[in-house]
């Protein structure tokens, strides 16, 4: 005779979740005994029937929330257990060497930040779909501005519900205009990120990456302007004999503008930053234009600034002598081996910011 309480005090006390299974057999199978009244049910008459008929479905029924509850149980003693004894120790040192390299814009990325941080710069943010008035607008391009169409910008679709025009954003130019409404003045600041312009061949890709540069203090002049990026570019490129030359230039949001060429010379036959028997422009800079400040909530009586922006795809390929852009971004693992640069290397002024 099958008893109900043996059962459900088995079922409580399993061990492991194949004991747990023989005692559903046992009870609810196809030759379990619950099963078998069950097929008594067949036989009986009406009143019988419909006195055993919730007894004995009440007895499965209990029997099939015991074994639930008991699986529930062991799953949960299960999980500790494994918690408990399948631990990584992170704090390891990696046995092998790692897989995998720090792709060249990563790098330059992190050798900026390295470099500037120096001198009390921090990084900034902003988004890469942007709104017309931060990409365009706020730097001195009204709508009408014919900057504008020089920058072949990408459009995004309107949205329902959202008002205004959004473009990817064509430069890390707006990133000035956040950082000013975010942190006020003074601030020092870079923003280096991805920027979008539909224009493709050997030397432009539809996506790319720049670095921007904001100083906004008081007395502010185009003397710290030059200062600082020569000592950058003489850190970047890990020389002293780094010449540049500034060239009146026109940007909307600079006033006076200047293009910043850089000194190359021969060296083995290939091109490099350093000397001077040619010139190479490699930024566009200035004095931050008034009105640029003032779009941004800062008074230009009071605060004076000045600004950059470079590639930082063309200095990567200056830096460490690739020659097409398109590679950068195919994903090829050859590429990546062998430009791409060690993880656990990481780049400091005193060890070098080359790696
Ligand atoms: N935003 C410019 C571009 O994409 C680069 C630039 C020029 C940035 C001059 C600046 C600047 O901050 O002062 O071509």
């Amino acid at each position: 005779m099958h008893d109900l309480d043996a059962t459900l005090q088995r079922i409580a006390a399993a061990p492991d979740p194949a004991a747990l299974d023989a005692e559903r057999v046992a009870a609810l199978g196809k030759s379990g005994w619950v099963t078998a009244l069950l097929k008594t049910l067949g036989q009986m008459s009406p009143d019988e029937r419909q006195v055993k008929g919730p007894e004995i479905q009440g007895q499965r029924a209990r029997i099939a929330d015991a074994i639930e509850q008991r699986k529930a149980e062991l799953d949960a003693a299960e999980l500790e257990r494994k918690l408990a004894t399948e631990r990584l120790d992170l704090t390891l040192p990696a046995a092998d060497t790692p897989m995998g390299s720090v792709h060249p814009v990563s790098q330059v990325m992190d050798e900026l930040a390295e470099i500037f941080a120096d001198l009390g710069f921090a990084v900034a943010e902003g988004p890469e779909i942007e709104s017309d008035w931060y990409n365009f607008t706020a730097l001195n391009m009204p709508e009408t501005h014919p900057a504008r169409a020089m920058h072949d910008t990408f459009y995004v679709a309107p949205r329902d519900g959202v008002e205004g025009t959004f473009v990817l954003r064509t430069h890390t130019s707006p990133v000035q205009i956040r950082a000013m409404q975010q942190l006020g003045a003074p601030l020092r600041v870079i923003a280096p990120g991805r920027v979008y312009r539909s224009d493709s061949d050997a030397t432009h890709t539809p996506m790319f990456h720049q670095v921007e540069g904001l100083v906004v203090d008081k007395g502010i002049t185009m003397a710290h302007l030059k200062w600082t990026l020569e000592t950058f570019l003489k850190a970047f490129f890990e020389r002293d004999d780094i010449a540049i030359r500034l060239r009146p230039s026109y940007f909307p949001f600079t006033e006076p503008s200047a293009e910043v060429d850089v000194g190359w010379s021969m060296e083995n036959g290939r091109r490099v930053v350093g000397g001077s028997e040619g010139w190479m422009e490699v930024l566009g800079s200035g004095m931050v234009q008034p009105r640029v400040l003032a779009a941004a909530g800062l008074d230009p009586d009071e605060w004076q600034g000045f600004a950059f922006g470079t590639g930082i795809d063309r200095l990567a390929m200056l830096k460490y002598g690739m020659n097409d852009l398109r590679q950068f971004f195919d994903g090829d693992l050859r590429w990546l081996k062998h430009y791409g640069f060690s993880a656990l290397a990481v780049p400091t002024l005193s060890a070098g910011v080359g790696a």
